[in-house]
């Protein structure tokens, strides 16, 4: 077995997780480790940047060695250290690169670093071993949102990419609009999970254009909230609104997925990133019968070491190492990496 340590700082979460290499090449989790910060942004409404990175500096030795101590695994007995390198918000990549780059000098280990991105799209595999290439992956976060044809491994297309927003953010957003604390998303969803279907009606967003984009239903959402304020009071009719701003974030998702389908021919999908946690995409996506869909686990699909160690692994077991002075990068396209 050859162990690989993982860490992922690039946005408010501390993740910290070990992944084993077998002789095989197969990968399997050791274990892991997130410390959330979400109770201390949640003051603020939205992320603060240089407290997450702070705050990072602050749990990465505990989560490291909680890790560890977990997985039954000494320091030793590690082969590399894998961390996320971008994109992401820079003084939180630059905490974590540091960080690894410092235990890997220290104990004289590899390093390698991980898009975020990538890992994320491998979350699927790390939950469904039986994913191989080709397949398509839609990337849905707080953060991104895009529709890459994983050829191979290392090797994407792009297919499709927000314009403007994210569908993590226009999950956010129209929270926040709800009423909901920071982020929100998944409060919003559980809210319109509790009713069956909703009169109110919103637009079906940008199906001409090639890219995803949400300004145009964010503000038609928050039209619909200053128009139905006197409803908000009303827990059933909040809850027909929340249905109503899901069912067409979820739709616009579908809706590129099907002309990616279609313009591929590829009918394997998996969905990574914060909002493949959202039930009623889950739903909808299981019940398109042409497609074989895939998801991660509930904890893998919100950021998370094991992503990063899992990416990390697959790499080590190809034997492709970074060297030192890696910078970090909050822009790095995935489809890039296809070019390095
Ligand atoms: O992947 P992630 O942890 O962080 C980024 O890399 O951005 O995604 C966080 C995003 C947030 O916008 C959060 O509201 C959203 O994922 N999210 C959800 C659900 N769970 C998390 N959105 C809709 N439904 C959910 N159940
Ligand atoms: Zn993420």
């Amino acid at each position: 077995m050859r162990y690989v340590l993982g860490i992922e700082t690039s946005c408010d979460d501390s993740g910290a997780a070990i992944a084993a290499v077998a002789g095989s090449g197969d990968v399997s989790l050791v274990s892991e480790v997130v410390s959330s910060q979400t109770s201390m942004h949640e003051l603020y409404g939205g992320v603060v940047p240089e407290l997450a990175a702070r705050e990072h500096l602050r749990n990465l030795p505990v989560i490291v060695a909680e890790c560890l101590r977990r997985g039954n695994v000494t320091s030793a007995d590690l082969d590399a250290v894998g961390v996320t390198r971008g994109p992401g918000l820079k003084g939180c990549l630059l905490i974590g690169l540091n960080f690894a780059k410092a235990f890997a000098v220290a104990r004289g280990l590899p390093l390698v670093a991980v898009n975020h991105i990538e890992g994320h799209i491998f979350s699927v595999q790390l939950d469904h071993p039986d994913l191989q290439p080709p397949f398509l992956a839609l990337v849905v976060s707080g953060g991104h949102t895009e529709i890459h044809l994983v050829h191979r491994f290392g090797e994407y297309q792009l297919i499709a990419r927000t314009i403007d927003d994210a569908a993590g953010e226009a999950f956010d957003k129209s929270a926040n609009l709800l009423g909901f604390n920071y982020p929100g998303g998944a409060a919003l969803a559980d809210l319109a999970d509790s009713v069956e279907s909703s009169d109110f009606n919103l637009p079906r967003v940008m199906r001409k254009a090639e890219g995803f984009s949400f300004s145009g239903l964010k503000t038609a959402i928050a039209v619909l909230i200053r128009e139905q304020a006197a409803c908000l009071r009303d827990e059933q009719m909040r809850a027909k609104i929340a249905y109503a701003i899901q069912d067409s974030i979820v739709d616009a998702l579908l809706y590129k997925l099907k002309q990616a389908v279609a313009k591929t021919g590829i009918r394997k999908v998996a969905v990574a990133g914060g909002v493949s946690a959202n039930k009623f995409l889950r739903r909808k996506l299981a019940s398109w019968r042409q497609v074989d869909s895939y998801f991660p686990e509930l904890r893998h699909c919100v950021d998370n070491g094991a992503n990063t160690a899992y990416l990390a692994a697959c790499r080590l077991s190809r034997e492709e190492f970074s060297p030192l002075n890696v910078a970090a990068l909050s822009r790095w396209p995935v489809e890039s990496i296809s070019c390095e």
